[in-house]
C-alpha cells in the first residue's frame, strides 16, 4: 500500500491502481492520463450515505460537490449511489442533466448565478437554490413568480470561521465574497426578506467553512453558530429552519504526513454535536446535509506522466520533467499542494532520489512539486502522481495549447475511457478567425 490501499506494488514491481498495472495503463491509453478507481468513489459515497442515514434518518441526503471532479460519468455514479449533488454553474448543471441526474436532488450553488443560470436551473427543476445575496434573492424570486412556481431555497450564511485556526473568529471570514454574515446583521436581514418574498420558500441555511480540514472543531464551531442563529430566527420571526447544510471540507491524505480520516465517525461526531446544540437551544433537529467533494474523489485518482528528462544541476537541484504540468494539475502552482509521486515501473525500489517535478509549460512556476522523494527515473519512465482525483481534471486548462488528458476509469482491474483525450482539433474547435 502506498498512501491508500488501492495504490500498491504488483508482482512485476510496478505500481498498481485499483488492481490495474500503471505501466500498462500508460501504454494502452497514453500519457498524461488521469486514472480513477471507481470502487473507491463508490465506497466513499456508500460510507457517507450509510453514516448520514444512520445519524440523520432515512431522508438524509449527502451531496457530492461536483466542482471537485465533473463529467457525465461521475453524475451517473452519484445517482446510482443515491447521492444528491451540488452544482455551481450552468455548465455543471448541463453536465448533470446530460447524465440524467435527478434534478430534484441538485442543490444549485454559486455566488453569482446569472439570469441564464437561474432560468436553466428552473427549466431543469433543481431541488434547491442556495441563494447567496439579496440581489440574487430578488432575481430568483422574479423568475419563479414569472413561471408561477415556488422555488425551495437555502440561504448562504457566513458564520465567521477560520478552520485553520480551529476557532470561530467572529470577524475572520466575514470579509468574503460568499453569503451573508451573521455578525453584521445581514444574515438576519436576508432571512426576513426571504420570508416575505414571493416565489421562494425558505427551507434552510447553508455554510461552507473551508477545505482540506482534518479536525472536527471547526465544524463544531460552525454548527454552534448556525444553530444559535436558527434559534434567533425562531425567536425573532417564529420560523423554523428545516435544513442545515454544513458544506464540505473534510481532508484527504495526500502524503505520508497527512492522517487518514474515518469519514463515518467524523459524520457521527458532527451529528452528535449538532444534536447537542439543538437540545441546548430548544430547537427541533433540522435535516443536516453535508456536501463533500474532495473526500469522495481525491484518493481515487492518480495522474500518469512520461518522464522526458532528468536534469541535475550541481549544487542546486534535480529537475524531472514530465509531459504534463500545471495545465492538468495547477494545485502546486496555486497552493503549493503536496503530493506523493512514484516511478511506476520502479515502484518496488526505494524512493531516495530528491527531485523537483517540472511540467512542460513555458513558465518556471510550472511545477508539480519540489523536494519530492521518488525512485530515480530516466527518460521514458512512467511517473504517477497520486491522489489527484479532486480539483485536477476539473481545474485543467489548455495553457500552451496542451490537450486535456483523458479520464480512465478502473474497476476491479479493468480499465475504460470515461472522458476521451482532447485532440488538437478539439483545441481549435472554437477558433473562428
Ligand atoms: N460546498 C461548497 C459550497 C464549496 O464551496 C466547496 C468547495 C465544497 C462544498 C466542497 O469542499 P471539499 O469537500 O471538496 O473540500 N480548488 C481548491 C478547493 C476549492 C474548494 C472550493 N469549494 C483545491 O484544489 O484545493
Amino acid at each position: 500500500m502506498i498512501i491508500h490501499s488501492h495504490f500498491d506494488v504488483n508482482e512485476k514491481g510496478h505500481l498498481s491502481i485499483g488492481g490495474a498495472d500503471a505501466v500498462e495503463l500508460a501504454r494502452e491509453f497514453g500519457t498524461p492520463a488521469y486514472i480513477l478507481d471507481e470502487n473507491v468513489i463508490r465506497a466513499n459515497c456508500r460510507e457517507y450515505l450509510r453514516a448520514a442515514t444512520e445519524e440523520f434518518g432515512a431522508d438524509a441526503l449527502p451531496l457530492y460537490a461536483s466542482k471537485a471532479l465533473c463529467f457525465t460519468g461521475i453524475y451517473k455514479i452519484a445517482a446510482e449511489e443515491g447521492m444528491g449533488v451540488d452544482c455551481v454553474s450552468g455548465g455543471e448543471l448541463y453536465t448533470a442533466k446530460a447524465a440524467g441526474f435527478p434534478a430534484e436532488r441538485i442543490y444549485f450553488h454559486g455566488n453569482n448565478k446569472t439570469d441564464r443560470d437561474i432560468r436553466d436551473a428552473m427549466d431543469m427543476g433543481v431541488g434547491r437554490f442556495v441563494v447567496d445575496n439579496l440581489d440574487e434573492l430578488t432575481a430568483v424570486s422574479a423568475e419563479a413568480v414569472r413561471r408561477g412556481i415556488t422555488q425551495g431555497i437555502l440561504l448562504r450564511i457566513t458564520p465567521g470561521i477560520d478552520p485553520h485556526t480551529h476557532r470561530a473568529i467572529v470577524t475572520g471570514n466575514v470579509d468574503s465574497k460568499f453569503g451573508s454574515a451573521i455578525v453584521t446583521g445581514q444574515a438576519m436581514d436576508i432571512v426576513k426578506k426571504a420570508l416575505s418574498t414571493k416565489g421562494v420558500e425558505l427551507i434552510g441555511l447553508h455554510c461552507h467553512i473551508g477545505s482540506q480540514i482534518f479536525d472536527i472543531e471547526p465544524f463544531a464551531d460552525a454548527a454552534d453558530i448556525m444553530v444559535r442563529f436558527i434559534a434567533d430566527i425562531k425567536a425573532e420571526c417564529g420560523f423554523e429552519i428545516r435544513e442545515l447544510n454544513l458544506g464540505g471540507g473534510l481532508g484527504v491524505r495526500y502524503t505520508e504526513d497527512d492522517r487518514e480520516i474515518d469519514y463515518g465517525s467524523a459524520i457521527a461526531d458532527i451529528a452528535k454535536i449538532v444534536r447537542g446544540y439543538c437540545a441546548e437551544h430548544g430547537i427541533r433537529m433540522p435535516r443536516v446535509i453535508l456536501e463533500p467533494g474532495r473526500s469522495l474523489v481525491a484518493a481515487a485518482g492518480a495522474t500518469l506522466y512520461t518522464v522526458g528528462s532528468v536534469k541535475e544541476i550541481p549544487g542546486f537541484r534535480n529537475y524531472v520533467s514530465v509531459d504534463g504540468g500545471m495545465p492538468d494539475n495547477p494545485r502546486y502552482a496555486l497552493y503549493q499542494s503536496q503530493y506523493t509521486a512514484i516511478v511506476a515501473s520502479k515502484a518496488d525500489a526505494p524512493r531516495d532520489y530528491r527531485a523537483t517535478l517540472a511540467g512542460r509549460c513555458c513558465e518556471s512556476g510550472d511545477l508539480l512539486g519540489e523536494n519530492m522523494l521518488i525512485q530515480k527515473p530516466c527518460r521514458g519512465d512512467v511517473l504517477a502522481v497520486l491522489v489527484t482525483g479532486a480539483y485536477n481534471y476539473s481545474m485543467a486548462s489548455n495553457y500552451n495549447r496542451l490537450p486535456r488528458p483523458p479520464v480512465i476509469m478502473v474497476k476491479d482491474g479493468k480499465a475504460r475511457v470515461a472522458v476521451r483525450r482532447e485532440s488538437y482539433e478539439d483545441i481549435i474547435r472554437n477558433d473562428v478567425l
